[in-house]
């Protein structure tokens, strides 16, 4: 077991934690030009990164769980179903998952890869320390022979990572809706930089949430319970603390609307009244009129037909997928298109 400074001591199992984060911190406490850039533009941005704090990452976690939230639940009944037939086609590899947060869907692969007989090694990446270390301490007492390396870091620099390593054999996991978070220009360069670190023989496992109806795709990001609203709003709170900020969450209010024409859901806090906040760390004095809003995020969702072609032309080869019995949601199980050019060695003299 190896740990970091930054880590807790009380690890227990095969576990090894590394911060990725070796040029830049993941945020640094004095300067964030993308928060600064995006909170001086109009309409208002903030990056969706800054959901992920140990508090935005519990109540991500109980999002997962709403009656309305339906993607989790339905990826993790596909995975149900087609986890052997996963571990079956790739065979015993190293799995890495971005964006990990409590793994509960991959216990599902998990527990396929198990059943192949050797000991798996699982490399989940995340931005939140505290729930990386949390769940990989629960997964070595789940799985006595796994083998956890956690890290801690942004997609690019787990892609980065992924280019600079060559193991002998690698699923690279992206579950959730997550590859609806990036915008279309984000997402192209998402899974090119996927498909260069994909070595040949090497797969990718992506998660994809359809289109469908904007009442079912509407509930799920404003349920009953406010626990979206919460969410949306911690971020406001990440942002305090990290820049030493007066945002004040109750003059913010959540909205999440499903633009029909761009097939994505997009995300707002809208200020309720005229007033100013200050981010002292970052020299940041802003002014906020009633009803101007900050966009927080989007949640693209997908067109299944397609989706192949699509992938096709970012370097990556789908090679199986599976939906569930509603097509509400979509596995796609992909293969790297690179292979090893088989060239004869010149032996002639120039
Ligand atoms: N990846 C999740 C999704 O697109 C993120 C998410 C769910 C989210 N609910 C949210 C982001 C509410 C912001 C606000 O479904």
């Amino acid at each position: 077991m190896i740990l970091s400074a930054q880590t807790s001591p009380s690890l227990v199992g095969d576990i090894e934690i590394q911060y990725l984060h070796h040029n830049q911190p993941i945020y640094n406490p004095n300067f964030d030009p993308e928060i600064i850039d995006g909170l001086q533009k109009t309409p208002k941005t903030l990056p969706a990164r800054y959901f992920y704090d140990a508090k935005g990452s519990q109540l991500f976690e109980q999002i997962c769980q709403l009656p309305e939230y339906y993607p989790t639940r339905t990826e993790a009944s596909i995975l149900q179903n087609c986890a052997d037939e996963i571990a079956a086609i790739t065979g015993i590899c190293e799995i890495v998952e971005l964006g990990s947060g409590s793994s509960t869907k991959t216990r599902l692969l998990l527990n396929a890869y198990q059943q192949l007989g050797e000991a798996v090694h699982y490399v989940p990446i995340d931005v939140s320390a505290e729930i990386l270390v949390e769940s990989a301490k629960q997964l070595v007492t789940e799985y006595p022979t796994l083998k956890v390396t956690g890290l801690v870091g942004t997609y690019d620099e787990a892609l980065e990572q992924l280019i600079e390593t060559t193991p002998p054999g690698r699923l690279v996991i992206f579950l959730g809706s997550s590859i609806g978070n990036f915008t279309p220009q984000a997402c192209d360069r998402f899974l090119q930089e996927v498909a260069q670190g994909l070595q040949p023989g090497d797969y990718f496992l992506l998660g994809i949430d359809l289109q469908k109806s904007p009442d079912v795709l509407e509930a799920a990001y404003n349920d009953s319970q406010g626990i979206t609203a919460a969410f949306n709003l911690n971020m406001l709170e990440h942002l305090n603390w990290r820049f030493d900020g007066n945002f004040d969450p109750s003059l913010f209010k959540h909205r999440a609307i499903y633009n029909k024409k761009e097939h994505q859901i997009e995300m707002y806090l809208d200020a309720q009244k005229d007033h100013q906040v200050s981010l002292n760390s970052l020299n940041l004095n802003l002014d906020f009129k009633a009803g101007e809003t900050i966009h927080t995020e989007i949640s693209r969702k997908f067109n299944w037909q397609t989706l192949p072609e699509y992938l096709t032309q970012q370097g990556l080869n789908p090679i199986q997928g599976w939906v569930d019995e509603k097509e509400w949601f979509g596995l796609m199980l992909i293969n790297s298109q690179k292979s090893p050019l088989s060239l004869p060695n010149l032996t002639k003299p120039l």
